[in-house]
């Protein structure tokens, strides 16, 4: 009797063991299974605002020009890219403005103002643009594009619609 007590009591102690050891494996191996394959089902922002600069900041007729990053999550991989461009503001209104991809539509170089020449100035094959973005001179074969969609914040910070292609 007090034989196969001790037995049933040893299996309990046996059951218990396992079940307690089984929960604390997976409190401490779940987490660490999903920081291991959480990036893996990650997917990076594709479409986001990205704020350019204060409208207040912008001369009427005078291109600011912007810059930023995006940085894409593909899995494991992260890979960073740069984008640019320059807001034309035409009047006192926040949405009386233009904003142009500096990127040349030729060889995608990047396209500077130059307040001196008047226009946009591409360095790898003399390209030429005009404030409006039209091509003046240079192989281009259309004018720089726009970013279409902008908005103004209420603190007056313009901010472009960027979706990635
Ligand atoms: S890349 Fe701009 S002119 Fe060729």
């Amino acid at each position: 009797m007090s034989d196969s007590h001790e037995l049933s009591r040893r299996d309990f102690i046996k059951v218990t063991t396992g079940i307690v050891g089984g929960l604390i494996g997976a409190i401490i191996g779940l987490p660490s299974v999903y920081y291991l394959i959480a990036p893996a089902l990650r997917e990076g922002g594709k479409e986001a605002w990205i704020p350019i600069g204060k409208f207040e900041d912008m001369q009427i007729g005078v291109p600011y020009p912007f810059s930023f990053t995006r940085v894409q999550v593909n899995g494991w991989e992260r890979t960073a890219s740069s984008f640019g461009g320059y807001a034309v503001r035409k009047s006192d209104d926040p949405n009386d403005l233009f904003i142009l991809n500096s990127r040349c539509t030729h060889l995608a170089c990047t396209v500077n103002w130059s307040a001196e020449a008047e226009a946009f100035l591409c360095p790898c094959h003399d390209a030429k643009f005009s404030i409006a973005g039209e091509v003046l001179d240079g192989p281009p074969p259309r004018a720089l594009d726009v970013y279409e969609e902008h908005r103004v914040t209420e603190e007056g910070i313009i901010e472009i619609f960027f979706k990635e292609s």
